[in-house]
């Protein structure tokens, strides 16, 4: 069996993971786009709102072969990482682990290069194969080790894509400088071809399109929209036609109107559904509460945690804004009657963590849950 009949998911809507284009719906016109602006030498900022399926089409791009061949591409997601080493070791980890597999002699070459990082050079004692062994803290000049990734990246072989997930992130860094060192790298180092990806619209549209900002007008911005309606509905049909399943259109459309295109809850509920699917019976919209019932009990421990860590006023409001859906004005008397909260001014003190911590969102104005499902999960049990 090759490795690649290996990895077939018996599920065929796969969640969370790429498996490559059989599992992997459209996108052609994007992937097309997108590699069209690699070849011409151009840096992209990709934007969309959440879970529409950003990192799957990166990965999806990065699988094409034009980038297998021509390429060295690396990817990290930087959500969550709060400063420059962290950013930095992510970096350099993920370089190291693509290059692990090449063998010994380019691995030398990478801590030649990246005199910085060889300190966590070790061997594994069992099989003797190189590994990064070092923590956050053994970054100590992380603007050093910056460059020199650079410049190893700069004299590779090939052409580099680096692709940095939830950019967006760096705007929150403890170092203030951090746009304005990357920018320096980028523009020093012309071998390095930068994708951007995030969904905080507001954030990236701000440090790409503000001329005071560093990054300004140094990347193509481009929205990534749903999926079109034709091509799920194909893919869908066929993935479980491909098992003797059935599964009628108006199915397919019910999850995309009432998931609004977004890949990830509707992968979600397609893979449940092909989960309850049996021959000789066809899937209709009647089982998609069911499959949505499956989920939330599946997810519910893990609600309750995230409830569990933030104050009683968060969860109010939570609470509130799930049961409303989308809220123009939380902090209005209307909203704050109806619901039992407090005063305006305890809401808008409840709501500033709640969005750092992108529990809820803010969408054309609106504020809503991040999380259709956690919303869907609140409404049904308060
Ligand atoms: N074109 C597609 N066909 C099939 N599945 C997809 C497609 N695009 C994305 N997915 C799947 O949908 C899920 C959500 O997509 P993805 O993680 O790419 O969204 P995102 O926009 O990066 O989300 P987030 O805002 O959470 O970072 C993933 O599990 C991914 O595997
Ligand atoms: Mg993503």
């Amino acid at each position: 069996m090759s490795s690649e009949e290996q990895r077939r998911p018996n599920n065929p809507f796969v969640v969370g993971r790429y498996v490559g284009g059989e599992y992997f719906c459209d996108r052609e016109e994007e992937t097309r786009f997108m590699l069209k602006q690699i070849e011409n030498e151009r840096d992209m900022a990709l934007i969309s709102p959440r879970r529409m399926g950003k990192t799957g089409l990166v990965r999806h791009v990065f699988h094409q072969q034009v980038i297998k061949e021509k390429y060295n591409a690396f990817f990290i997601d930087i959500y969550g990482t709060r400063s420059l080493p962290e950013f930095v070791y992510l970096l350099g980890k993920e370089i190291f682990d693509r290059l692990k597999p090449r063998g010994a002699a380019i691995v030398d070459k990478f801590f030649a290069a990246i005199a910085s990082l060889r300190l966590g050079l070790k061997l594994d004692p069992s099989s003797g194969v190189p590994m990064l062994d070092m923590s956050l803290g053994d970054i100590k000049t992380p603007l050093i080790t910056l460059d020199e990734i650079f410049r190893y990246l700069q004299a590779s072989d090939k052409p580099c894509v680096v692709a940095i997930d939830e950019f967006q992130t760096i705007a929150q860094y403890n170092e203030k400088n951090v746009e304005a060192v990357l920018r320096t790298c980028i523009q020093q180092y012309p071998n390095v071809h930068w994708i951007f990806a995030g969904s905080e619209r507001h954030t990236l549209l701000n440090m790409f399109s503000n001329n005071s900002r560093p990054f300004y007008q140094s990347a193509i911005l481009s929205s990534l929209g749903p999926l079109p309606l034709e091509r799920y509905r194909d893919f869908c049909i066929g993935h479980f036609s491909k098992r003797g399943y059935k599964i009628d259109a108006a199915t397919v459309d019910t999850v995309y109107r009432d998931y609004e295109g977004r890949t990830w809850y509707m992968q979600l509920i397609m893979n449940e559904l092909y989960n309850m699917a049996k021959e000789g019976y066809e899937i209709s919209p009647d089982h998609i509460p069911i499959a949505l019932r499956h989920i939330l009990q599946s997810h519910s421990e893990g609600y309750r945690a995230t409830l569990s860590m933030i104050s009683d006023r968060q969860k109010e409001l939570l609470i509130a804004i799930a049961k409303d859906g989308k809220v123009q004005s939380p902090q209005s008397a209307d909203f704050i009657r109806r619901h039992s909260l407090d005063t305006a001014s305890s809401v808008q003190s409840a709501l500033r963590p709640l969005l750092k911590s992108d529990l809820v969102t803010q969408v054309e104005g609106s504020y809503q849950l991040s999380d259709f499902f956690l919303s869907q999960w609140l409404k049904e049990n308060y």
